[in-house]
């Protein structure tokens, strides 16, 4: 299978199969497969149990049953029953009752609030001691893609880790850059799946099961020779080279090196947080890459990267804009909606090490309607970036990501953007399938397909060529 289409492969199936791909029994696990996976579940329980235990938290509401419709707690798909808590906290309000009239009080007062209450409450703290990230070259190479010439370089982060030489952390990272430029180029770092052949299996096994047919990709370029064509570079970052995605893996990558190889407390970063620091290391090294212009660089993630780009944007205000790809709970869309996934999934053992630990209070005496902030002040935090929010068709992607709770959030954002001389969604109506908003400094499109952001990519370069002039061409 090309690349491209593994990608897409992958996409499609990551949202039903995801955290339960390990648990499938049409896998065929060789044994020692599944003793390594068994011993990586068990971590997880036993890290989560911990986690619970130390916060006292003996009860939790178990999430929506999202694989199977016959099961008890299906996933709620009724609009009337969606908004329980239909009050948003108010981004143009402070904690304190403080109305937020001007730029500054917002710059000053509100934004450091509303990431104070993520970092608490939802993301985690990055620790003060995260370790250097010393960056290494290790090849270039000139090419061509479809008849643009192209430098290709290797890269590692490498994480200073004298505190406990016990756990290794390094970033790979791949960097494509159009040769033929006349001057810096903007470049989109793309957080990348990596195709783990134990959790591919799982996949496929589950699609064979299920009779599942992939659909082709969309017909035309894929998003890196969209990229290229227009003179942009691109960056594959692969998130879980320095955190893993799962809870086993708290204790080692960038989490469990800053601990040294202890658990985690409540109030520090989930992998979600840790991902986006991740990607801020790699701007980092861009801002020293003569052939790049660092103050045009995007961010792009699908699904649960799509979550930790919207993560990644909101934090590192040095990113220029963003394409978030059905990210769903924790990332675009409302905690407080009632529709498709569920708190009680965030907060379950397959998802919880995205999270700070705080998180899990409120799956259990606290609900999503006592956090103190919400995503579409996940949203005003990128204010005034430009950010452009993608999603599938429900009848296809299905109802798991709520694409309504997040245009809601989206429009709650709007008041922000406006505040900062800039306009959100260009309407508080959701437009139709298909039909990109591009000229606000929100963009949104739904295309009609499943659970990848491909088909809406044309709309993004044209929302993005708003704000982003790459530089022409040299003449050959
Ligand atoms: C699961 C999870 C989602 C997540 C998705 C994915 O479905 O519940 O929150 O976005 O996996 O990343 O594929």
């Amino acid at each position: 299978m090309r690349p491209g289409k593994w990608i897409y492969t992958v996409a499609m199936i990551m949202v039903t199969a995801g955290f339960v791909a390990a648990q499938f029994p049409g896998m065929n696990l060789t044994p020692a497969e599944k003793a390594k996976l068994e011993a990586q579940q068990k971590a997880t329980e036993a890290d989560y149990h911990y986690m619970l235990d130390i916060l006292h938290l003996t009860h939790l509401r178990p999430g929506a049953n999202g694989l199977n419709p016959k099961a008890p707690n299906p996933p709620n798909t009724n609009e009337a029953l969606a908004n329980p808590y239909p009050n948003l906290p108010n981004p143009l309000v402070s904690n304190l009752g403080v109305r937020i009239t001007t730029p500054q009080l917002w710059w000053k007062l509100r934004r450091p609030e509303i990431v104070q209450d993520f970092d608490r409450d939802v993301y985690g703290y990055v620790p003060r001691n995260v370790p250097k990230v010393t960056w290494i070259l290790v090849s270039e190479k000139h090419g061509t893609s479809h008849g643009i010439p192209t430098l290709t370089k290797h890269l590692i982060g490498h994480v200073n880790n004298s505190i406990d030489p016990a756990i290794t952390v390094n970033i790979p990272l791949t960097l494509v850059l159009p040769a033929r430029a006349s001057g810096p180029v903007p470049v989109l770092i793309h957080f990348g799946f990596n195709f783990n052949p134990l959790v591919m299996k799982g996949f496929l096994a589950m699609l064979k099961a299920r009779g599942i047919k992939l659909p082709p990709p969309p017909k035309g370029p894929g998003w890196k020779q969209q990229l290229l064509d227009a003179d942009w570079g691109y960056a594959i970052l692969d998130p879980t080279s320095y955190q893993a995605d799962n809870g086993a893996g708290l204790r080692s990558g960038i989490i469990g090196l800053v601990n040294r190889g202890r658990p985690r407390r409540p109030e520090q970063w989930g992998a979600l947080r840790a991902w986006a620091w991740g990607a801020s290391r790699v701007l980092d090294y861009l801002q020293t890459d003569p052939a790049v212009n660092a103050k045009e660089v995007a961010i792009e993630g699908l699904s649960r990267y799509g979550k930790a780009a919207l993560v990644t944007m909101a934090y590192d205000q040095r990113f220029a804009i963003a394409l978030i790809g059905s990210s769903g709970k924790g990332g675009a869309t409302l905690f407080r909606r009632h529709f498709g996934e569920q708190m009680g999934n965030l907060a379950g053992a397959g998802e919880y090490h995205w999270f700070a630990g705080n998180f899990l209070k409120f799956d259990g005496p606290l609900n999503a309607g006592d956090l103190p902030v919400d995503s579409h002040e996940l949203i005003a935090m990128c204010a005034p970036r430009p950010i452009f929010i993608s999603y599938g068709s429900p009848k296809v992607e299905g109802n798991w990501v709520d694409s309504r709770g997040s245009y809601m959030a989206a429009v709650a954002a709007g008041p922000v953007y406006r505040l900062l001389g800039k306009r959100g969604l260009p309407s508080a109506t959701m437009p139709p399938l298909g039909v990109a908003l591009l000229s606000g400094d929100i963009g949104w499109r739904q295309h009609h397909g499943g659970h990848t952001d491909l088909p809406n990519w044309p709309a993004f370069m044209k929302f993005a060529s708003k704000y982003i002039k790459a530089p022409p061409p040299l003449k050959p």
